[in-house]
């Protein structure tokens, strides 16, 4: 629903700039209003004149240029839109922007902003992947901008991997999203997230490789469609979204006492490495290495499977119930039968081989199992996994 909004398109300047051009124009067809501003490197790859044209409206430039000023002022130019969208993002906006720069006309408008911030991030591969990107990537999400790709993609460097911009029909599904209310609003979702550890002794636990980033992503796409998070999590190796319930758990069990009581949910996707086993003769004193007298008998006792315990309920079950089947091997056949053998409505399959670097990196390559059959997903980050999973969610238990 764009009729009447008012958009704040900030054209960084990268190769994806020419990009904006056709952006305005679809954001004009659906009834939108955009108000372009060109950073000056921006300027470099589209024309003030072509943005202007497109828009039906004046470009700003200069944060100096005093009939602006006079005609309306950076601070009030920041606040007469209803979103502000940087379109390409490039490393430096991001950089500037994590880091509160204001010294240029975009930065200060995306310092002085009250409203909502989408970004499309565009940028070479290695750029992209840079510790600091990567940084500043974090920062901005925390502070609760919105952030819409980057794909994987050929590049205009000649050049592939992640860094290509998401293409502008999705980015105005993007604007939408963030215009609206957002599709989950007013719905309640659960998501589960990271590993479990089993205590064989205080001091020691049984745990697995899972780092939480792809559980963390999930909750935080849902979020930004509206949705109402409540965010069980085991000892994740990265932090709990913004904006989200975060309830902190270690065990099995713990996971599902704390699954149990934030329901009721709408949906609940359940992306937790949950320890299968547990330690049954765990110790309650460290365990000592006693000379001569062998290594300890571990004996382990089954954990409560707690997707297929929510899948399974009688009463109260969410209406979308959402595994992962993390598998080395056979990976549709051993969704299929997982969906089934658990009860739950979809199952999101992953290779999670150690060739595929998924556990643990940044990108992931999932197909999801419905009762219409298996959909493979190209490999994306799991930012993007996420946010087309959040959509689908949104489809689903909204349609
Ligand atoms: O059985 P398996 O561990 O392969 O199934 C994976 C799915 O089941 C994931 O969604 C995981 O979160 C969930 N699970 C669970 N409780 C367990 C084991 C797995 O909820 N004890």
């Amino acid at each position: 629903m764009l009729a009447d909004k008012r958009i704040l398109l900030i054209i960084g300047g990268g190769i994806a700039a020419f990009k904006a051009l056709d952006l305005i124009r679809r954001l004009r067809e659906r009834g939108a209003s955009v108000t372009p501003v060109l950073t000056k490197a921006a300027e470099e790859f589209v024309t003030p004149l072509s943005a202007s044209a497109l828009a039906a409206h004046k470009v700003y430039r200069d944060l100096f240029d005093l009939t602006d000023e006079a005609e309306m002022g950076h601070i009030e130019l920041s606040r007469a839109a209803d979103l502000v969208v940087v379109v390409p993002a490039t490393a430096d906006l991001m950089a500037k922007m994590a880091q509160g720069h204001a010294n240029d006309l975009a930065s200060t408008l995306l310092m002085a902003t009250d409203k909502r911030v989408l970004i499309a991030p565009a940028m070479n591969v290695k750029m992209w992947d840079h510790p600091a990107t990567q940084r500043n990537l974090a920062t901005l999400q925390g502070d609760g901008v919105l952030v819409a790709g980057p794909v994987e993609g050929a590049m205009a460097c000649g050049e592939f991997g992640p860094g290509r911009m998401i293409e502008v029909p999705e980015i105005v599904v993007a604007i939408d999203a963030a215009l609206s209310d957002g599709p989950l609003s007013g719905r309640k979702v659960l998501v589960t997230s990271g590993p479990t550890h089993e205590p064989i002794d205080p001091v020691r636990y049984i745990a697995n490789r899972s780092s939480g980033a792809q559980g963390t992503a999930i909750a935080a796409a849902l979020r930004d469609l509206g949705a109402k998070v409540t965010f069980v999590t085991g000892p994740a190796s990265v932090a709990p979204p913004a904006g989200v319930r975060v309830v902190k758990v270690e065990t099995a069990r713990e996971m599902l006492a704390a699954v149990e009581a934030g329901l009721p949910a709408d949906a609940a996707v359940f992306a937790a490495a949950v320890a299968d086993w547990r330690v049954a003769n765990a110790a309650d004193r460290k365990m000592k290495k006693t000379e001569g007298a062998g290594s300890p008998a571990l004996e382990f006792a089954e954990n409560p499977d707690i997707l297929k315990t929510v899948a399974q309920m009688e009463v109260g079950r969410p209406g979308l119930v959402v595994g992962f089947a993390a598998e080395t091997h056979d990976v549709e056949a051993n969704a299929t039968a997982k969906r089934a053998r658990k009860g739950c409505d979809w199952i999101v399959a992953n290779d999670v081989s150690p060739a595929t670097g998924i556990m643990g990196g940044a990108e992931n390559k999932v197909s999801i199992v419905t009762a219409d059959g298996v959909e493979d997903w190209p490999r994306l980050s799991k930012d993007e996994t996420a946010r087309r999973l959040a959509i689908r969610i949104a489809e689903a238990i909204s349609g």
